[in-house]
């Protein structure tokens, strides 16, 4: 379903592969080059910015099975785009330990903003769960640690609290991706002190414009956005059924169905950062190219609706 030949993406990272050949410092230097001219959005809690277009490993991430260098060269590609936030979980199979080996190998780990989870019931469960993520992500501190969709919210909110305060996380978070879990997500915003909700948001659901997003807005959390894409979804009717990228997108600088989609998204000024998945390399450099050049404005984007409800 991709929408991006192997052609294109050689062409759109000619740059990128420029930039490498020159440089006598490694991916670290290309990568600090590059990331001035994304998009940055900035966490209300700290004031620090961050690239708005980062990586998520859920689907088939997490398969040690297959090849780890389709993945590894995934990871690179974002580095060498000039994006930083990995999003994973210790329930995406084997993901955490795909991630942690790839950033040892590459040496990113210290330009990485990571963001895993705590996702299974108890409090104990939750703590033994968190210490083989600190493993399998080779690392002794994590960027962001989030409850996973909102399971045992108060026992793990206070794990990672104190995680905070012994200085191995250095922000805290909950997940969701569900319709009926908008309400409850609210509530945990108003109720506690949390840097991060992560949430679904796309072309085709925008339901936590109701409740999450003014939360969000009035208690300075920043908001991640999951499933950007509907899992993959949204590339059916467009990319996989040869669908132009209508001319009128073009002027907001969209030339793939991914920048399509993402732009949308980041055209909303509450949305901190996005974490689309991937295992392809030519994939990042597409999502992450989206933070480059104007966002629609919001009659754009109400006209972005009407053209994918209308396919
Ligand atoms: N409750 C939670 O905490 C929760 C729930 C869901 C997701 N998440 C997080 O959010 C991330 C994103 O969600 P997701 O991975 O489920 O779904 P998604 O990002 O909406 O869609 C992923 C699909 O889009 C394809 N894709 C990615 N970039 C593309 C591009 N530029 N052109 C064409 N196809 C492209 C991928 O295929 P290829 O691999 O072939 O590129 C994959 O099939 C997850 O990976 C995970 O980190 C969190």
């Amino acid at each position: 379903m991709s929408d991006l030949t192997r052609k294109e993406f050689l062409k759109l990272s000619s740059a990128a592969a420029a930039a490498g050949a020159m440089a006598s410092t490694g991916l670290g230097s290309v990568a600090r080059a590059k990331s001035s001219d994304l998009l940055h959005r900035k966490i209300h809690s700290t004031g620090e910015m961050i690239p708005a277009v980062g990586l998520g490993t859920a689907m088939t991430f997490g398969d040690l099975s297959e090849d780890f260098n389709q993945r590894k060269n995934a990871i690179a590609a974002l580095f060498r785009e000039g994006a930083t936030v990995i999003d994973t979980s210790p329930t995406y199979s084997d993901a955490e330990q795909v991630v942690g080996r790839a950033l040892d190998e590459l040496g990113m780990r210290d330009q990485c903003f990571l963001a895993t989870k705590i996702s299974i019931q108890g409090k104990q469960a939750g703590i033994d769960q968190n210490n083989k993520s600190f493993e399998d992500l080779r690392t002794n501190k994590m960027e962001l640690l989030q409850v996973h969709n909102l399971r045992d919210t108060e026992a793990h909110l206070d794990t990672i609290n104190g995680l905070r305060d012994e200085d191995k996380v250095k922000y805290v978070g909950i997940t969701h991706f569900r319709d009926s879990q908008n309400e409850e997500a609210a509530k945990v915003i108003e109720n506690n002190k949390i840097d991060f909700i992560q949430c679904h948001y796309n072309l085709l659901n925008q339901s936590i414009e109701n409740r999450v997003l003014p939360a969000a807005r009035e208690h300075g959390v920043a908001v991640m956005v999951n499933v950007p894409f509907a899992r993959g979804r949204l590339f059916g009717p467009t990319a996989g059924a040869g669908l132009d990228i209508p001319e009128w997108a073009k002027d907001f600088g969209v030339d793939s169905w991914g920048k399509f989609f993402l732009k949308y998204i980041l055209g909303h000024e509450d949305v901190t950062v996005i974490i689309p998945g991937t295992i392809n390399d030519y994939h990042v450099v597409d999502n992450v190219g989206a933070l480059r050049g104007r966002l629609p404005s919001q009659a754009e984007r109400k006209r972005m609706v009407d053209f994918i409800t209308n396919l």
